[in-house]
């Protein structure tokens, strides 16, 4: 656990003293002193990266990340499930690159466990106003539900699970640049998005949406609001409930993430029992 004073430096100063030395050794022997907040951890077995970030109860204080990007590790079944919130709706994380993130929905997901789960898509993806983006190595499947018949674009499913309450045919489509017109008969339609790859891999649409629909989607990210300065001087964003908006960065942490950095910072690190306390002041020139 992390704590985090912001003394008035004078009257630490003679507390501090002793591990002084102690504290530039372990400053020191750090290569790139961001944040531990901002360090990769394990979610699951999921490797979590910043913009990405783990919700725990230190969160609620401060994290290293972007807003609306934070994960969820809920023990589920024998295991850890990495899951994300967005438009209200729950995904589980598979994956996280470089410069993308790889979600399925966890309605769909095989990872979750318990009975068989079928592959009837029951909400689109609402990324919101999150600095969220589809790749461009996904497609898009439009669901329809309860038609009298499949429209003319669609191909019709017979996979049971997917028909309840007495509902009538239920049709799917690969979308493509030709617009959906066509004599419509259904109640419901629902867009859902998947990786291209895996509709080649699986070329059998109609019987392998249990497959296909799991292996889940990709979005990329783009710099989040205020975070340029930050970012730019290789620091990263992240928030504390006091300040707002933070910048974790090579000279320690400034409350403001969108402003020159200070030009030093003395920082200490001590071991209290199993507790690290971090204490720090800036310098500006
Ligand atoms: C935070 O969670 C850890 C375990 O995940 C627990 O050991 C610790 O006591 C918790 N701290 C607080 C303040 O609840
Ligand atoms: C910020 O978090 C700390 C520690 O959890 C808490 O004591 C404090 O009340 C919080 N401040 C605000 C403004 O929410
Ligand atoms: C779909 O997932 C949501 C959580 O996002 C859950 O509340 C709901 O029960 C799930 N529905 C089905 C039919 O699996
Ligand atoms: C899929 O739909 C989303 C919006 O729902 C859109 O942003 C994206 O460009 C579409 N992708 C393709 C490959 O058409
Ligand atoms: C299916 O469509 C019929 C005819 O429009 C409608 O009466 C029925 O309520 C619909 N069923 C569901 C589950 O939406």
């Amino acid at each position: 656990m992390t704590g985090l004073f912001y003394p008035h430096p004078h009257s630490l100063l003679l507390l501090l003293l002793p591990i002084f030395f102690i504290a530039l050794h372990a400053a020191a022997q750090s290569n790139n002193p961001i944040s531990l907040h901002c360090h990769p951890r394990y979610c699951g077995d999921v490797l979590i990266s910043y913009p990405f970030w783990i919700i725990d109860n230190e969160s609620t204080t401060q994290y290293c990340g972007y807003q609306g990007f934070g994960i969820n590790c809920p023990t589920i079944g024998d295991g850890i499930l990495p899951e994300i919130t967005l438009g209200g709706d729950l995904y589980y994380v598979r994956l996280i690159k470089q410069d993308s993130i790889l979600l399925s929905d966890i309605n769909v997901s095989l990872a979750v466990p318990g009975p068989p789960k079928c592959p009837r898509v029951r909400h689109g993806i609402n990324l919101q106003t999150l600095p969220l983006d589809f790749t461009t190595s996904n497609a898009n499947l439009s669901f329809h539900f309860n038609c009298t018949r499949c429209p003319s674009f669609a191909t019709e499913i017979r996979i049971p699970c997917f028909f309840e309450r007495n509902e009538r045919k239920a049709c799917v489509h690969v979308m493509n640049t030709i617009t959906e017109e066509a004599e419509y008969s259904c109640t419901e339609k629902v867009v859902t998005t998947v990786v291209r790859e895996h509709i080649n891999e699986f070329p059998n649409l109609l019987t392998q949406l249990g497959e296909i629909l799991p292996k889940g989607f990709e979005l990329e990210w783009s710099r989040t609001d205020g975070c340029e300065k930050c970012e730019e001087s290789d620091g990263r964003c992240g928030w504390h409930n006091t300040t707002g908006l933070i910048c974790f960065c090579s000279h320690g942490m400034d409350s403001r993430a969108n402003v020159k950095v200070p030009s030093l910072q003395l920082q200490f690190y001590f071991q209290l029992g199993k507790f690290i306390v971090y204490t720090s002041k800036l310098i500006y020139r």
